[in-house]
């Protein structure tokens, strides 16, 4: 490497990359646009068939018996919680690094989100911990299935069995994700929140769902939940025999997703196995060229009983041998050209958190990971020499802060 080349770019040195690579990606095909086109050439734009056959489309894949969509995966968090019976003065255990919006759904429904520390290997929420953070007033366990591999379910479904609580997956990041050799979706939880939000798996613009193995009349409620709480479909107020007759027993939001979003998720989703199975040969490629890396803890591999999503790459900079701290060290890779991110800050450490009354100190496991943790791009459409981009970029920076 010239002096040039090796020179950081942020100290003035040329980048690894012209532009961005983006830490995420969606994928449009042809014929995604040309079925979205179909429905925006049809007389139906909001909920309608194209809804009905991507929720069976989902159902399949996630080994499913029920599904809703709905707008967003925040908001199948929330008409999970609310069709579960979260409200006032009930509380959910869930981990602290986690995107806000699994916990912010259990604050919309009047409870309060209880954190409970992770693993320190697998980055997702620890039993024991979960366990520990259960009290009377405790409703749900909510794991998140971090970057795409599987929580402890069923160590996690013995809890609430012996506890009585329902047993929520915020599984968000974990499409396509294998645990025990079923899909994540098909048990043992209660309910799976979903997200199609384009940096996922598959992308519906905005986009979610709640999903059950076998609770039907929770998704039914969600059904309901999701327009307005309207007891009947507005398609069956539209035929010439039809009445305008129809009635609201419970309170409900407008979460409805449109059918042309639906048919963009149905078409994506004919290709989730494929777009996985890339992922973990991405994941697969950089655990080789990362693990000469000391200054790197890389995310626990796939395992037996783990066959993750892959949804995120997020690595752990050993801050103890490095001259630089992350924030140093990801200002650094940017100006590489490497759009690397951060997932997550603990929630409790949001101001909204902080005026509830959460301290610092709470998940310590979690805070230290945090200290250190930075996200490198993947994606399906990411190429070999895009991961030998961040390789060599990681290469220059960790080069120049190694102690
Ligand atoms: C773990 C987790 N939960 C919930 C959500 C919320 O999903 P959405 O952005 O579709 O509302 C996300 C999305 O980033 C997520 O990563």
């Amino acid at each position: 490497m010239s002096n040039q080349a090796a020179r950081l770019a942020i100290e003035g040195g040329s980048p690894v990359r012209p532009s961005m690579l983006p830490y995420a990606m969606h994928q449009i095909t042809d014929e995604d646009i040309a079925a979205v086109s179909a429905v925006l050439r049809g007389t139906w734009l909001t909920t309608g068939p194209n809804v009905d056959a991507f929720e069976r489309a989902v159902a399949a894949a996630v080994g499913a018996a029920s599904v809703a969509a709905v707008s967003s995966g925040t908001a199948a968090l929330h008409l999970a919680y609310l069709a579960a019976g979260i409200g006032p003065g009930d509380e959910i255990v869930t981990t602290p690094l986690t995107f806000a919006a699994t916990a912010n759904a259990a604050l919309n429904c009047g409870a309060r989100p209880v954190f409970a520390d992770i693993d320190e290997r697998t980055m997702n929420l620890a039993p024991a911990a979960a366990e520990a953070a259960i009290t009377p007033r405790t409703k749900a366990l909510v794991p998140v299935h971090y970057s795409g591999r599987s929580c402890e379910m069923d160590e996690l479904r013995r809890i609430c069995d012996r506890r009585g609580l329902l047993l929520i997956e915020d599984a968000c990041h974990a499409l396509g994700a294998v645990f025990r050799g079923r899909p994540v979706g098909s048990g043992p939880a209660d309910l799976a929140a979903w997200s199609f939000h384009p940096a996922k798996h598959i992308a519906t613009g905005e986009g979610g769902a709640v999903s059950s193995p076998g609770r039907p009349e929770l998704v039914e409620a969600v059904r309901r939940l999701r327009n307005h709480g309207i007891n009947v479909d507005a398609r069956m107020r539209a035929g010439s025999k039809a009445s305008w007759f129809y009635e609201i027993d419970r309170l409900g939001f407008n979460y409805r997703l449109a059918d042309f979003n639906a048919a963009l998720g149905t078409s994506q989703l004919k290709r989730l196995a494929a777009n996985v199975a890339r992922r973990r040969e991405l994941a697969a490629l950089y655990a080789r060229e990362l693990a000469r890396f000391g200054e790197l803890v890389l995310p626990a591999a796939d395992d037996a009983d783990h066959l993750s999503a892959w949804h995120l790459y997020m690595v752990r900079l050993r801050l103890e041998r490095l001259s630089a701290g992350r924030a140093e060290v990801f200002a650094a890779l940017r100006a590489e050209g490497i759009g690397v991110n951060v997932h997550y800050m603990p929630v409790y450490f949001h101001p909204l958190y902080e005026r509830l009354g959460y301290r610092r100190g709470l998940c310590p496991v979690t805070e230290r990971a945090y200290e250190g943790l930075i996200t490198l791009p993947l994606f399906a459409a990411m190429t070999n020499a895009d991961l030998a981009d961040v390789v060599a970029a990681l290469d220059k920076v960790l080069g120049r802060y190694r102690r």
